[in-house]
């Protein structure tokens, strides 16, 4: 925890004491029914973890009849204690994290026994967890932060969090105090990375230590009360192996894009928001060859690449002036300046479509990124308009030519009603007829085969039995691919 949040979150906390205005209630988290979320971690209070389903039961009950956390009280006369014993320590820079969470932790043990409110102790361990991730951390959020299983927390009011959970979207029981804790917990989030949140810039992209993505929005944009989305980081990313596992593509599928990067094709991957674009992107750069020099540009950095010769660059929104920005665009312009084989752009969004294909076309061959759309075609048709964006009046047909020219592949994922996400299309382009970019689709999901008794879509990208162009291309990269695969009604499995 940084300086200014420790000394920040002293200060929220000792005012009421010093006669202040009352702050609302601290840290209010109603018991949680949730089997799946993380027990405290072995720092945390020396008591039981919660484990009794009948104290759990009991919990329940009483904050459904209340509709209030039945130790919302005690919380905050031992928030208040805790902040009085460890003053200045929450702020001691010489401190690690741990050692911070040790101190916080005993000094919690004291204030609860001096609060002297009869409590079980799961109840205490509770209340003490939940202090606890609220002065070292983001409150409700922490139990939701720790479970690995989660990909998604989404706050949309201050009482109502959803998760994903395997694909699928779940409401938890967890919830913030009040719109006040929830902005405080926002403002502790952004405030890390330099960035603020307020009226006059009521939306923020920021990252947790982790890795993770959030996004913030308050206020009068968001009606309602403030909004959070969190996209967690996963530790180990996804490999090629994972998404075979998880059916978003087969060995053939995979060995297949394999052969595309190691031959050099230039690749966009085409999907729509959360639908594994980002993760696709970042298995097909790990086929790129070692001894490749690979720039890799991004808005927030996730590509998470082995090989060694790897160059890292993000862009940068403006400061509070509204200076100093650094797109995309200018990093992609940048980078031919940097000697690369490979350019990896995290995703094209604007003007920086045309560098972009001007980058493809004029040797960084090889070169893969992904843009939002939802199908193939319409990935070709937001790219026109993309490079429309840059403003330099080009005719359409030139941007056209520019654009078949430059990508050899569009790979199509999807999120499946069933919540799995498949690659579902791979196209190639194949070049121009007239004004028209001309494509042909090599493989298809086939939804026709249905689903089975889980609701789970059962089919696999099927051969359209065209035999792409791009094979002379991968030959003269010494690739090879097995030409049967393309053969009609077969399928990629
Ligand atoms: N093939 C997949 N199967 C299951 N989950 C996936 C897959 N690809 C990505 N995910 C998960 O889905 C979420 C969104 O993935 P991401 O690659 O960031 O999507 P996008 O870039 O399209 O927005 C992440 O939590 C990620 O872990
Ligand atoms: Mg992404």
């Amino acid at each position: 925890m940084s300086l200014s949040d420790r000394i920040a979150a002293a200060q929220r906390s000792a005012r009421p004491q010093q006669g202040a205005p009352a702050e609302p209630v601290p840290p209010v988290t109603p018991p949680n029914g949730t089997t799946t979320l993380a027990p405290p971690p072995p720092t945390a209070a020396p008591a039981a973890p919660p484990t009794s389903a009948t104290t759990l039961a009991t919990l329940t009950a009483s904050k459904a009849k209340t509709g209030r956390d039945p130790f919302a009280v005690v919380k905050k006369i031992v928030h208040a204690k805790l902040v009085e014993a460890l003053g200045p320590k929450l702020y001691d820079a010489h401190m690690t994290q741990s050692e911070l969470e040790q101190q916080v932790h005993v000094a919690l043990q004291t204030a609860l026994a001096d609060a002297d409110q009869p409590m079980s102790s799961v109840d205490r361990a509770r209340v003490s967890q939940e202090i606890a991730d609220d002065i070292l951390g983001y409150g409700p959020l922490e139990p939701l932060l720790r479970d690995s299983e989660l990909s998604e927390v989404m706050v949309n009011a201050y009482n109502s969090i959803y998760i994903e959970r395997s694909g699928k979207l779940v409401k938890t029981d967890a919830q913030f105090a009040d719109e006040a804790h929830l902005r405080r917990t926002i403002d502790k989030i952004v405030s890390k990375i330099g960035r603020r949140v307020d009226e006059t810039s009521p939306m923020v992209d920021a990252r947790l230590p982790d890795g993770s993505r959030v996004n913030a929005i308050i206020p009068p944009l968001a009606l309602d009360g403030s909004k959070l989305t969190i996209r967690k980081f996963s530790e180990d990313p996804y490999t090629i192996e994972d998404l075979i596992s998880f059916d978003s593509l087969s060995r053939q599928a995979a060995d297949l894009l394999e052969g595309c990067v190691r031959g050099r094709l230039n690749i966009l991957v085409s999907g729509g928001t959360g639908a594994g674009k980002t993760t696709t992107l970042n298995v097909l750069s790990s086929f790129i060859p070692d001894d490749e020099r690979i720039v890799t540009i991004e808005d927030a950095a996730e590509l998470r690449l082995h090989q060694d010769h790897v160059l890292r660059l993000e862009s940068r929104p403006p400061n509070i002036e509204g200076k100093g920005a650094v797109t995309i665009r200018d990093l992609v312009k940048n980078s031919l300046r940097m000697r690369p084989d490979r350019i990896v752009v995290g995703e094209i969004r604007d003007a920086a479509a045309l560098d972009m294909l001007q980058a493809m076309n004029t040797g960084h061959d090889g070169s893969i990124s992904t843009l939002h759309a939802n199908t193939p075609r319409d990935a070709l048709a937001r790219l026109e308009t993309m490079v429309l964006m840059a403003g330099m009046d080009l005719p359409v047909r030139a941007i056209r030519e520019q654009v078949a020219s430059a990508v050899d592949l569009i790979i199509q994922q999807t999120r499946l009603k069933d919540g799995t996400r498949r690659i579902t299309a791979i196209t190639e382009i194949v070049g121009m007829e007239g004004d028209i970019i001309t494509t042909q689709d090599v493989f298809l999901f086939d939804y026709s085969a249905g689903t089975d008794e889980h609701g789970k879509f059962k089919g696999h990208l099927k051969s359209m039995g065209l035999r792409p162009r791009f094979l002379e291309h991968l030959a003269d990269h010494g690739v090879k691919v097995n030409p049967a695969i393309f053969a009609t009604g077969g399928s990629l499995q």
